[in-house]
């Protein structure tokens, strides 16, 4: 495990001074602590503090940090080899593995993928082959929703201040109320060549559309002959009970993009679909192509990432335990219901919505040891959502901390929903 032995504040401030001067900030103000290691749903600041890990790095450690089978597979491939050639030319068998195992939880048919590094990299590739493979140039997306921050991502992603200064991005994007089939039947027509959509959105606040929105959403694209493209790049591997949130829903995608939690804590994305669709990208040649996407080092982490979930039953235990952390969330609301007005998700991706600030209850919560996060796209959400390896005793630690939170009525005003 390394070094154990906690900084001293002279090394701590050393560090947070050059992390702040050479590496280039997107968020302003001062960085919470120096990070020395993560174990499980511990990390561990560089001042010796513990601290209860209800994030998962944003839905990435679903295993829960520095597996032992992850690290003993990163470790042995890193004596074979990492890096050997840019997508295409050998076979790599960590890839084929790799893509195996994901397709075997996909849908009949939905066997193909195509490897990527990050979230926002499928989404990219997603559009680009919904686009080739019908030939028409429009999307359809949803507010709240958030696909990530490249030119193509960014828009299909809802939030105006962040897409306005980028302009011009892509042509002809109608952005409809997540939830509302009358107004996607209105948007999408010939023109279109996919729908986008999170099944649960991530961002816009872990929020469950109800059961006719999906089922809705792929008779319409059907009907105009639109492609059904679902981002599980924070939904998928079994973060919401399912292996992918679309599962909870009898519905089958033409394209399904995923990244985050793949890789077991490496960069390591896919878009899947179908041989047919994705035969689009042969003509021309090299119509897509990444040098690290697929990364084998990244491949064998996800690999054994993988294994992990299905020999310890993760996917169940995360609709399982999610129960007992929602459950745990509504004895706190029932206690305080003005204070929490709403608890929700499915499986281990959950929130709960303040009658305020969010950001200062999950700073309040971090004082006390427990990490927790905000949301991009709704002001009093706060994202639950632990290493799927969570036990009830974590989860009812967080809930007695959240207890004092709200009672001391930290973050919350007085008016009501900020
Ligand atoms: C639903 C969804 N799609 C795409 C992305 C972008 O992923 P990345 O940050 O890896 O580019 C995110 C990131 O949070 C996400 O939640």
């Amino acid at each position: 495990m390394g070094d154990t032995t906690p900084l001293d504040d002279a090394s701590i401030d050393s560090y947070r001074d050059r992390f702040a001067r050479h590496l280039s900030q997107t968020v302003p103000g001062r960085k919470e602590f120096v990070v020395a290691r993560a174990h499980g749903c511990t990390l561990t600041a560089a001042d010796g503090r513990d601290y209860l890990d209800m994030t998962s790095g944003i839905a990435v450690a679903n295993v829960g940090h520095t597996h032992p089978d992850v690290v003993a597979a990163i470790t042995e491939q890193a004596g074979r080899y990492a890096h050997v050639n840019v997508y295409g030319r050998f076979v790599i068998p960590e890839q084929v593995e790799m893509v195996e195992r994901i397709t075997s939880v996909t849908a009949p048919g939905l066997d193909v993928a195509y490897l990527t590094s990050s979230g926002a990299e499928s989404t990219e590739g997603a559009l680009k082959l919904a686009r080739k493979y019908t030939g028409r140039p429009k999307f359809v997306a949803f507010e709240r929703s958030y696909h990530g921050r490249t030119l193509g991502a960014l828009s299909v992603s809802w939030r105006e201040e962040w897409r306005r200064p980028f302009e011009p991005l892509l042509p002809e994007v109608e952005f409809v109320p997540f939830g509302d089939l009358d107004a996607a039947a209105a948007a999408i027509d010939e023109r279109t060549a996919a729908v986008i959509v999170e099944p649960i959105q991530g961002e816009g606040g872990i929020r469950v559309p109800d059961d006719d929105f999906l089922p809705g959403l792929r008779a319409l694209a059907d009907r105009s002959g639109a492609l059904l493209i679902v981002d599980e790049v924070q939904g998928g591997m079994g973060r919401s009970g399912k292996w992918f949130s679309h599962q909870h829903w009898d519905v089958v995608p033409d394209i399904i993009t995923m990244a985050k939690a793949v890789g077991g804590g490496l960069p390591l994305g896919a878009i899947v679909s179908t041989s047919e669709i994705f035969d689009t990208f042969v003509d021309p040649p090299l119509s897509h192509l990444t040098t690290m996407g697929g990364n084998p080092m990244s491949c064998a982490a996800g690999i054994a990432a993988f294994d992990v979930m299905v020999r310890d039953g993760l996917v169940e235990a995360s609709a399982r335990r999610g129960e007992h952390l929602r459950a745990r969330m509504s004895e706190v609301q029932a206690e305080y219901p003005e204070r929490i007005v709403d608890v929700r998700g499915r499986g281990l991706w959950c929130a709960f919505e303040v009658a305020g600030d969010g950001n200062a209850v999950a700073g309040a919560l971090q004082e006390r040891g427990v990490l927790v996060g905000s949301v991009l796209n709704s002001a009093g959400t706060v994202r639950v959502t632990p290493p799927l390896v969570v036990t009830e005793a974590e989860i009812d630690r967080f809930a007695a901390t959240l207890r004092e939170v709200i009672a001391a009525g930290i973050g919350i005003s007085a008016g009501g929903v900020a």
